[in-house]
């Protein structure tokens, strides 16, 4: 995630214009890692998600609703595939579901291909994320820009209070990238 020192993570409903070519090549490092990605349908339909570079990287996408394109390049592509409850509408690609009235996500990440699952948000994935405790580390772009708009933090509905550690931090251009580990000896 990026956020401005103000706690915003977009501008008019996108994180682009917080970021810069520190930043994008920060997000391609981590996601060369991966072995899948997971996202909120939000973050999906806002940023309009692609297939990515990486032919053999899935893109998991966390919905109830199952209201996504699934005619645009991320699912025609094979990369994309669908993170839902057993209750929710058939889809017309891979599908995982675990959980019948809110996805479990405990569940879901132990059915997913084993390695680094990168969370790319958003803020109301990150809560859940945070709720169920399965946040093992956060990769977090503090940016130098302010742009008085404020729609979203990091993390949106109240979750329990979740300790991390510190566990590295440099500075490239005006951004800083700061990595946390969670500290479960703390909470
Ligand atoms: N600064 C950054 O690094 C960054 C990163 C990511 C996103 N963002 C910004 O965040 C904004 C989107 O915020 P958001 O809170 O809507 O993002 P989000 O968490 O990506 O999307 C929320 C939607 O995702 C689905 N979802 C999330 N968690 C779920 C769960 N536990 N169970 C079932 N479905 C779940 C639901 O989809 P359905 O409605 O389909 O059921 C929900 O409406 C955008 O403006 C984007 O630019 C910023």
């Amino acid at each position: 995630m990026i956020t401005t020192p103000d706690g915003t993570v977009d501008v008019n409903g996108r994180s682009g214009p917080l970021g810069g070519p520190a930043d994008q090549q920060r997000l391609r490092s981590l996601r060369e890692t991966a072995s899948v990605v997971l996202v909120g349908a939000g973050t999906v339909r806002a940023e309009s998600y692609r297939a990515p570079s990486r032919s053999d990287l899935r893109i998991a996408v966390v919905t109830q609703s199952c209201n996504l394109d699934f005619s645009s390049g991320l699912f025609t592509s094979g990369a994309g595939l669908i993170v839902t409850t057993t209750t929710a509408p058939t889809v017309p690609v891979d599908s995982i579901r675990a959980g019948s009235t809110v996805v479990d996500l405990p569940a879901i990440i132990s059915q997913l291909p084993a390695g680094i699952v990168h969370v790319e948000g958003g803020p109301q994935l990150n809560a859940a994320m945070l709720e169920a405790d399965v946040v093992d580390a956060i990769n977090l772009t503090v940016s130098p820009h302010l742009s008085g708009y404020r729609a979203a933090s990091l993390s949106a509905p109240p979750h329990a209070l979740r300790q991390f550690s510190l566990v590295d931090f440099r500075r490239e251009d005006d951004f800083v990238f700061v990595r946390y580990e969670r500290n479960r000896n703390a909470q």
